[in-house]
């Protein structure tokens, strides 16, 4: 996709990806950088940021590694004063960082509750807290958050991983109504895409019934897409850079679905 001038869209504009070191994360980082941007692929595995660097670096895009853990607000601090400092502050900030976990209700350990909010909502917060400030004193940004599907329809054995999506979809909503208008924020809610993330998921349910194979799994997933695929990280990277262009401010506020067709809300 190009701008409606002809240009890539993200030309002199710095963009920061949380969980940039795997999955959608990379994927994300790849696409926004071949939209023009600076990247910073921020992630508490520095060799996977490190890794997704080299990959951009050697495709000639201009990219850092960074060392994030999105739970940690006094590293959040640092990170932000050495941005500002060497002229780094993203202009465009990308929620992707998340953990994922499946278990019953009654099996849930309230620390692993208390580590799934952390990541996957106070993790966005803080980075709001820390890079929105900016964004609206130079009178543009952009805001991207990735939640789920699973996050508006709730899935069984996944209620902390669904709370806190749902969560990050009202935490975004709100805050895109208090930064308005130089600065949207949106969340993705991707359906099954395929990554390490996933495997979670089909090991959960083999470990349930053991005479189910991984491809079983697998097909499952497949079957309940009407589009017929799993997706993949391209195709949320794809969602994430449109709605980063400037020519899109017209857009905020919204949770919208990249999802084969999954999920209809
Ligand atoms: N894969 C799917 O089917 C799917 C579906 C819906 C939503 N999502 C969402 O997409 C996003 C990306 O997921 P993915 O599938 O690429 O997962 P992934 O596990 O491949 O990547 C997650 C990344 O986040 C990083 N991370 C974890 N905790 C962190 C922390 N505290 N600080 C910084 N980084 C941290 C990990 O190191 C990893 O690089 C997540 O928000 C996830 O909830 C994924």
């Amino acid at each position: 996709m190009t701008s409606r001038d002809g240009g890539r869209g993200l030309e002199g504009r710095t963009a920061l990806v949380t969980g940039g070191g795997s999955g959608i994360g990379r994927g994300i980082c790849r696409e926004l950088a071949r939209a023009g941007a600076r990247l910073l692929a921020a992630d508490i595995s520095y060799e996977g940021a490190l890794d997704t660097v080299d990959l951009l670096s050697l495709d000639g895009h201009q990219a850092r590694p960074v060392a994030l853990d999105v739970t940690d607000s006094a590293a959040i601090g640092g990170i932000r004063s050495r941005l500002e400092a060497e002229g780094w502050m993203p202009d465009v900030l990308v929620n992707n960082a998340a953990i994922f976990g499946m278990a019953a209700i009654e099996d849930i350990e309230p620390a692993e509750w208390d580590r799934m909010i952390e990541v996957n909502l106070k993790g966005p917060f803080l980075m709001m807290q820390a890079f929105i400030p900016r964004m609206i004193e130079q009178r543009w940004g952009r805001v991207v958050s990735i939640s789920s599907t699973a996050g508006k329809t709730g899935e069984a054995f996944a209620s902390h991983y669904c709370a806190a999506k749902r969560g990050l979809i009202a935490l975004s909503r709100s805050v895109s109504l208090e930064v308005a208008p130089h600065v949207t924020v949106n969340c993705i809610c991707p359906g099954f895409v395929e990554t390490p993330m996933t495997r979670t998921e089909t090991r959960f349910w083999q470990s349930r019934d053991p005479n189910i194979s991984e491809a079983e799994v697998r097909m499952r997933m497949r079957n309940q897409i009407p589009l017929g695929r799993m997706g993949r990280p391209e195709d949320i990277a794809g969602a994430v850079r449109w709605l980063s262009l400037p020519v899109n401010d017209y857009i905020t506020g919204q949770a919208i679905n990249v999802d084969g067709g999954l999920d209809f809300h």
